[in-house]
């Protein structure tokens, strides 16, 4: 267990072959404290010093120290990445002229409904945070979901894609029954969302989270082949840099997540849904924390992504929302308050009192 921890600290947490690199290194020294330099009992204390060294000196252990001195040299021989996406991607890419594999609907399934709801409520304890919502989406619509604070927008995104089990109704997606099925499968049939706060590995570059996100639909949910090198998953590179020229991201594909900023992170997140080819994209607060200009261009990034797709978006920026989505459906607390297009929930009474506090009762 002891070796088992120490190699894994002296070798590297979260990579495949850092705890086998760490238990080497550690059967190595203490074989060659004991039997070649014969230090008797001491090899212990000898030993645990070069383990404190190890680790003070080389923080993300000896994969991530071979990993860092990679990437030294490689950034060496390669063209400075700091210009802002925006400015180096073509016109014609940032208004999505790129194409990504898109999934194919089941012949008959392109009009309609894509998603249906009966019913849907969840109870923490005491608290009902959704209620007995009724609700349905059509193929190629771009909906928009507003509420409060606390009125369960999350919490109805997250049973949608089968995060969260509901405590009453059921899910209906491509005519299929999805309630209780589990976040992967839901994921694998093409129902996707992306996050209120980015869920992104900041170790990793940008490449890597959206080849991570990509091989899951590529892959499957289990295949034994983690040793296959990922330039030669079929379609792999193609997915990955589609998604990212969609994302604006193409200049920072190679770049630590961790150098990346704010907006060019939530761009990212988006990207890490997208890459799964979903037919139905959940955005929960896409524009959350953004400049004036990153929402104006967000906002032509989600129209440019809509082409071919459904969407579904969360956000507290009205203005933003109502210029994207045809249909607005209000939350509060816990329920359906009502649906309607932007201009009928900005001249709703009942939004008005209930959400928007008159904000928009000149211009109803
Ligand atoms: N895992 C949980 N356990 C207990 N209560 C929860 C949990 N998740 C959400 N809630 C509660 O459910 C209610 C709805 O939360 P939810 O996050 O869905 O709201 P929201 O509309 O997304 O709010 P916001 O606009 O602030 O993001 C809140 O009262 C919240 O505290
Ligand atoms: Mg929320």
């Amino acid at each position: 267990m002891l070796l088992a921890e120490s190699a894994t600290a002296i070798g590297g947490a979260g990579t495949l072959f850092g705890p086998l690199l760490g238990a080497a290194t550690w059967l190595y020294l203490s074989d060659l404290f004991q039997v070649t330099f014969k230090l008797g009992t001491t090899w212990k204390l000898i030993l645990g010093l070069v383990f404190v060294l190890l680790v003070v000196f080389l923080r993300r252990s000896i994969a991530g120290g071979l990993a860092d001195l990679y990437m030294l040299i490689t950034r060496g021989r390669q063209p400075a990445q700091t210009a802002p996406a925006s400015a180096t991607v073509p016109a014609a890419q940032r208004m999505g002229a790129v194409t990504l594999k898109q999934r194919q609907s089941p012949a008959g399934r392109q009009s309609g409904p894509i998603l249906q709801v009966k019913g849907l409520s969840k109870r923490y304890g005491g608290l009902l945070a959704n209620k007995d919502i009724d609700f349905s989406v059509d193929h190629g619509e771009i909906r928009g979901i507003i509420g409060p604070n606390g009125a369960g927008k999350s919490t109805f995104f997250k049973m949608l894609t089968c995060e969260v089990e509901p405590t009453t109704g059921a899910i209906t997606f491509e005519g299929r029954d999805i309630t209780g099925m589990g976040v992967v499968d839901a994921c694998q049939l093409g129902l996707t969302k992306s996050y209120q706060i980015n869920q992104l590995f900041e170790r990793l570059t940008v490449r890597q989270n959206l080849q991570i996100s990509a091989l899951a639909e590529i892959r499957g949910k289990f295949k034994l082949d983690f040793l296959k090198s990922m330039n030669r998953v079929p379609g792999l590179t193609e997915q990955v840099e589609g998604t990212a020229a969609l994302v604006h991201l193409t200049r920072r594909l190679d770049a630590p997540v961790s150098e990346l900023a704010y907006g060019e992170k939530r761009r990212l997140e988006i990207g890490l849904a997208l890459a799964s080819s979903p037919s139905l994209l959940l955005l929960d607060e896409p524009l959350a924390g953004m400049s004036h200009e990153e929402r104006v261009e967000t906002v032509a990034l989600l129209k440019s992504i809509a082409q071919g797709r459904t969407l579904v978006v969360i956000d507290h920026d009205m203005d933003s929302l109502f210029e994207l989505v045809e249909r607005i459906t209000v939350l509060q607390e816990g329920s359906l308050l009502v649906e309607g297009t932007p201009e009928e929930i900005k001249s709703n009474a009942k939004v008005q009192e209930a959400y928007l506090g008159g904000v928009y009762e000149e211009m109803a």
